[in-house]
């Protein structure tokens, strides 16, 4: 499979796909094979010990200063304890592969894996079975939610992390602050059932992230400002908050995303884009292939998202975005209508398209459609050229349109973790969105599924593929890393299946998402700006 990516991308098929997103390859330039046997730095050879206590921070500092600058900083099976956080600077053509997992072991809040300053680099698990344990229930038991993030990236260039998993951080999963050029993969990331533990934040440029699994109650994969040329494809948000871009205040500066194959189940949203006050804009979006089941909001662009505490300024301009092929269904329509786009009054959003869209309600036979200074075609956007400010209009439709049906995943998360007791650790799936295949296999199933240790020829732009020269990695995988500026394939057309009934299960969590979403329940006749569902408190600012 591996193979046939990368020939197709030689051919030059797959760059008419990716091309107006990304700016360039991504990922990093040099292979773990490469590195690895330039140098290999074991922690266990730095006093590490997988006895799931002693302190693997200072170990895993003294590996990495001697293989920073080329070298492979290994973390190999056990479970391992981190009461120290690694604050990792300053490397170059380096990897970090952990087929290990690592325990939270102290309430400290950070970051309790932070790389900064460096180039060229790859984290990954062989066996697609590294992760960090975050165990942030400890603390959200408490009402503690002060705890460390898991992972954050600051000024890395030329990267990837892939085929690894995060698991129940006390605050956010992993941040990539100000990095370019990076590509994120085969990753499946699970929270707790709160707000405040985000997914995959991204404020970055040329970054490519597709292959996600993220269950939680805030941020899927979120776009953050500024950030410029990202691809987000392959996304299952499998009870979360949803996928979002924001929140926008001051200076927004967001150009050239995608979001593509993106299926969202009992989640706030499938997509928000929400700001409230402030200035700059986004701009040259595209939302396309969106599958949904059992979220409150579907389409929400809010502009005066009350979340937030409003910002000075006449408001985020928003325009050329497109939303196309979204199909499925809403919890209820009636409540939170399927489309909603609201702009700011001070600066009416243009260029809005809505084409090929059909969702429908799961409880009750109406639903609604909603717009305030947006101007577009599709639903109620107003087609004009004259783009003033207009007041909330809301159109109210009981009728099904045609072709909302959509397939739904098999193992769709049937009740929340909660934020109370232990989090397991999940396997990352094989697929991400209904019918269609990750772009690179799991590692960990490439190696089983080779005899031997295999180079494949470096094709196109791709780097980052292994070849048979270093122990450490080859042992545990052949397989490379596919990796480049394109995106292979087209995504998968996802047939219509029968619609999915709403099973118990759904209904039940329905019911606590309409708890939860008390302060919603006035829903949107009762004033122009409708309240948000308190589902997911707002997140941290960007900056640190
Ligand atoms: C927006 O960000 C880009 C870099 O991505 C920069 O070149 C441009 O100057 C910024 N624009 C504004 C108005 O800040
Ligand atoms: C609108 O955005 C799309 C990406 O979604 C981009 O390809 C296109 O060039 C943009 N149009 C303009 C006029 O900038
Ligand atoms: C969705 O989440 C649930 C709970 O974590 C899990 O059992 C299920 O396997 C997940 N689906 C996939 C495809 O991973």
């Amino acid at each position: 499979m591996v193979a046939k990516l990368s020939f197709l991308s030689f051919l030059g098929l797959a760059p008419l796909f990716a091309a107006a997103q990304l700016s360039g390859s991504v990922g990093p330039l040099t292979s773990a094979a490469t590195k690895a046997a330039t140098k290999t730095c074991n922690v266990l050879d730095y006093g590490a010990v997988a006895d799931k206590s002693t302190d693997l921070g200072a170990p895993l500092a003294s590996a990495f200063a001697e293989c920073k600058s080329g070298g492979l900083v290994y973390v190999p099976e056990g479970d391992y304890a981190i009461s120290t956080w690694a604050r990792l600077s300053g490397g170059e053509a380096w990897a970090l592969q952990i087929d290990g997992i690592i325990y939270r072991d102290s309430d400290t809040g950070g970051n309790m894996i932070y790389i900064e300053h460096s180039t060229d680099f790859e984290l990954f698990s062989s066996t697609s079975a590294g992760a960090f344990q975050g165990l942030g229930y400890e603390l959200h038991a408490e009402d503690n939610w002060e705890g460390p993030r898991l992972l954050r990236l600051y000024e890395v260039t030329d990267f990837s992390i892939h085929d690894f998993i995060l698991v129940d951080s006390p605050s956010f999963h992993l941040s990539l602050d100000t990095c370019a050029n990076g590509e994120v993969y085969n990753m499946a990331i699970r929270g707790g059932d709160h707000g405040g533990l985000d997914g995959i934040d991204v404020w970055s440029t040329n970054i490519w992230v597709h292959d996600v699994e993220v269950t939680n109650k805030d941020e899927c994969v979120t776009v953050k400002s500024p950030a410029k040329n990202i691809l987000v494809e392959s996304i299952y948000c499998n009870w979360s908050g949803g996928c979002g871009m924001g929140s926008f205040g001051s200076d927004t500066n967001v150009s050239d995303i995608v979001y593509r194959d993106i299926y969202t189940w009992s989640s706030n949203n499938m997509m928000l884009i929400k700001s409230n006050g402030g200035s700059g804009f986004v701009e040259n979006v595209l939302l396309e292939n969106f599958i949904g089941h059992g979220n409150a909001y579907s389409l929400d662009i809010d502009s005066y998202w009350s979340s937030m505490s409003a910002v000075e300024g006449d408001g985020v301009q928003l325009s050329n975005i497109t939303i196309k092929n979204w199909k499925g269904t809403e919890a209820d329509g009636a409540e939170r209508g399927p489309v909603k786009v609201l702009c700011a009054d001070g600066a009416p959003c243009y260029d809005i398209t809505i084409e090929d869209f059909a969702m429908w309600t799961e409880e009750g036979d109406t639903q609604w459609y909603s717009c305030e200074s947006a101007y577009g075609t599709g639903f109620c956007l107003e087609d004009s050229s004259n783009t003033v400010s207009y007041a909330v209009t809301t159109t109210t439709v009981s009728s099904a349109p045609s072709g909302y049906s959509a397939a739904s995943m098999a193992d769709d998360l049937t009740a929340a973790f909660g934020s109370t007791v232990s989090i397991p650790i999940p396997t990352i799936p094989t697929s991400f969105y209904p019918g269609a295949t990750p772009y690179s296999a799991l590692m960990a199933d490439s190696a089983s599924s080779s005899t031997s240790a295999k180079a494949h020829p470096a094709v196109g732009t791709s780097s980052s593929v292994a070849t048979a020269s270093a122990s450490v990695y080859v042992a545990a995988a052949s397989a490379p890393a596919v990796t480049s500026a394109v995106a292979p394939v087209a995504p998968v057309a996802v047939s219509s299946a029968a619609e999915s009934a709403p099973s118990a299960a759904g209904q039940a969590q329905k019911g606590q998402q309409g708890q939860q979403g008390q302060k919603g329940q006035q829903g949107f006749s009762s004033g122009a700006h409708t309240p948000e569902p308190p589902f997911g408190s707002e997140e941290e600012d960007c900056q640190e």
